[in-house]
């Protein structure tokens, strides 16, 4: 069975074609890094020839709005046709829980609209809306540039990005379920929580400021805005010994020595 990536270079992507590959399964990564491109289309019909399962885990390079809205759009519109044309038997997305209540917000829209045209394309289809990754959580705290974390206190229930691969990985070996499904970490937190967990991991001596208008995407949330629904699938790893882990691999030593030298 051939199963393309596209998005196959990315976070989630890569840990996927690895696990899908120990599995001793053909698998193709189809991004610009590999020669594909899903929004002109460059390497797309001749990398989908052949293909049974098409896993969509690309990201716009642009998170504002109106550019995320244009990428998902075409990109989405593109891979579809290139699916219907080589007749793929299951083409599956990878969205985010909450993605109906946030759509004040742009990049919101734009992964409903990714959704929406694989529900209306007529291919079988499964829909994974994972919580938020681990590694993009503690991405978002320490990129912020201010003296201040200003975020919002709303509850999360994140997921480490291993587990989030492992998910899809049996949903592409599993048989098209056309419906959303939902995937979650093992635990509700505070956003603000966990941002005070990631500063003082890396001794990082900004504040964190709990804000309950602080905007996430653009869109305010409240405590039901990025949880599952009922019956999502619950993933095991906790975010303090997912952190703690991560703060003795080589990334982290070297990361801690450069800014101390
Ligand atoms: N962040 C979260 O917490 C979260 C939660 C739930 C769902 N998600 C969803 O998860 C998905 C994957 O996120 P990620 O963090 O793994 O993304 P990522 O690490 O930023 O990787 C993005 C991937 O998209 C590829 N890409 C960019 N432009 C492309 C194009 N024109 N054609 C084909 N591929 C292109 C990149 O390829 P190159 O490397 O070759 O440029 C890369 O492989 C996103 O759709 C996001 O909405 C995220």
């Amino acid at each position: 069975m051939k199963i393309v990536v596209a998005g196959g270079s990315g976070r989630i992507g890569g840990k996927l074609v690895y696990n899908l590959r120990q599995d001793d399964h053909k698998v193709l990564e189809a991004s610009p890094t590999f020669g594909v491109d899903t929004v002109t289309g460059a390497g797309l019909k001749a990398a989908l020839d052949g293909a049974t399962v098409v896993v969509d885990v690309t990201q716009s390079p642009s998170l504002d709005g109106a550019d995320a809205r244009a990428f998902f759009e075409t990109s989405s519109r593109n891979l579809i046709a290139a699916g219907l044309a080589a007749g793929v038997r299951h083409h599956v997305v990878l969205s985010i829980v909450g993605v109906d209540r946030l759509q004040a917000s742009g990049y919101f829209q734009s992964k409903k609209i990714q959704e929406d045209l694989l529900k209306a394309s007529g291919l079988p289809f499964t829909v994974l809306r994972s919580t938020q990754f681990f590694e993009f959580i503690t991405g978002v705290v320490q990129d912020g540039l201010d003296d201040d974390v200003v975020i919002s206190p709303a509850l999360v229930q994140p997921i480490a990005g291993e587990e989030v691969a492992e998910a899809l990985a049996d949903i592409v070996l599993g048989p098209p379920l056309n419906r959303i499904t939902e995937a979650a970490g093992p635990e509700r937190l505070r956003l603000d929580d966990l941002a005070t967990q990631v500063l003082t991991a890396y001794e990082d001596p900004r504040r964190v400021v709990a804000d309950v208008h602080a905007r996430y995407f653009g869109a305010e949330l409240d405590d039901r805005s990025l949880l599952p629904g009922d019956g999502p699938r619950i993933a095991s790893t906790r975010f303090h010994d997912w952190l703690r882990q991560s703060l003795q691999s080589p990334t982290h030593a070297a990361r801690v020595s450069n800014r101390k030298s």
